[in-house]
């Protein structure tokens, strides 16, 4: 069974106005996506800035209603539960956050920060809290004595270590990784990464990777689903996304990657010019007559595409 199923997802905020402040129109934010998670697997989801992917990442966490459509986690729908019991699923389902800065409380110490769902899950006594803290501590790679200091005297790549000790304490099965290294120099974005692979085997994880670079992507993901307004446009393994891509947004988003080859750059320039010559005259088989893309279709067992 997979551990994850989406299905038709929306999440519409509501733009209100006027003087009694009624709602006026909705932002689609996520606009009915569909995808399933296998336990085990690094699922990412790519798209440029304000296409919806931390809203749906929010919105299986719990942080966002969702206006429609199901999220089945181990088969029951977390959409809808009530907090009561949305609660048994917070020990399972954790989130890394893009920002290590804001996303950690300046005021307590790392002790704090780390044991902090453990007091709200787990019945420890202080001796067995400090132990459990000292081994995450030690197995995400900071100083036995960093427990008593506070986040701003670490570095942003210990920061997010920390915030990845800390969604580790419950044992959870699922990981949202909401761009979880899009603010650290490129220097110590590797590391950050190779360690999240590392302990994915340790600790039996399912990853939720949510980026906007697609060579991070590609470097982490078992399978990706690019979205584009709040919906996808391409759902497929990483090699048919990167080798065979289907949907010319797909394409684009491709042929942006920077190339690091300087002798491959001129090539690289005319694969850019081309396939924005594609999106011009071809612009009719991938969205239809009001702009909306078509719902997905597939095209091999796992490989799907939102063309006509
Ligand atoms: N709280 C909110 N209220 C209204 N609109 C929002 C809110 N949060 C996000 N949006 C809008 O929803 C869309 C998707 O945002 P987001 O999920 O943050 O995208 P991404 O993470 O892909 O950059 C954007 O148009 C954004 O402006
Ligand atoms: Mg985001």
């Amino acid at each position: 069974m997979s551990l994850l199923t989406v299905n038709d997802l929306k999440v519409h905020y509501p733009i209100r106005g006027g003087f009694f402040r009624k709602v006026v129109d909705h932002v689609r934010a996520v606009d009915g996506i569909s995808f399933e998670l296998q336990p085990g697997e690094t699922y990412g989801l790519v798209g440029e800035s304000g296409c919806g992917k931390t809203t749906s990442g929010r919105a299986l966490i719990g942080l966002n209603k969702a206006t429609s459509g199901e999220m089945l986690f181990e088969g029951k729908d977390l959409a809808k539960m009530g907090k009561a019991e949305r609660r048994g699923y917070t020990k399972d389902i954790q989130m890394i956050f893009q920002d290590p800065y804001s996303s950690l409380n300046g005021r307590k110490n790392v002790l704090s920060i780390i044991a902090e769902p453990l007091r709200n899950f787990e019945r420890l006594s202080p001796k067995e809290e400090l132990l459990r803290v000292q081994e995450l501590v030690a197995r995400v790679g900071l100083n036995p004595e960093s427990i008593y200091k506070y986040p701003h005297q670490f570095s942003g790549g210990q920061r997010q270590r920390i915030g990845i000790a800390r969604a580790l304490a419950l044992n959870p099965k699922l990981i949202i990784a909401d761009e979880p290294v899009s603010a650290l120099d490129v220097s110590v974005q590797a590391q950050v990464l190779n360690f999240m692979q590392e302990i994915q085997k340790e600790f039996d994880l399912t990853y939720l990777f949510i980026s906007h670079d697609l060579g991070i992507i590609q470097h982490m993901c078992d399978r990706i689903g690019i979205m584009y307004r709040g919906r996808f446009v391409e759902e497929g393994t990483a090699s048919e996304i990167y080798n065979n891509p289907q949907h010319v947004y797909t394409k684009r988003l491709i042929a942006a990657i920077p190339e690091m080859n300087p002798e491959k750059r001129f090539e690289k320039m005319h694969l850019r010019q081309s396939i924005n010559e594609e999106y011009q005259t071809e612009y009719n088989n991938y969205f239809d007559k009001d702009g909306r893309m078509f719902d997905l279709k597939k095209i091999s067992d796992s490989h799907s595409v939102a063309m006509q």
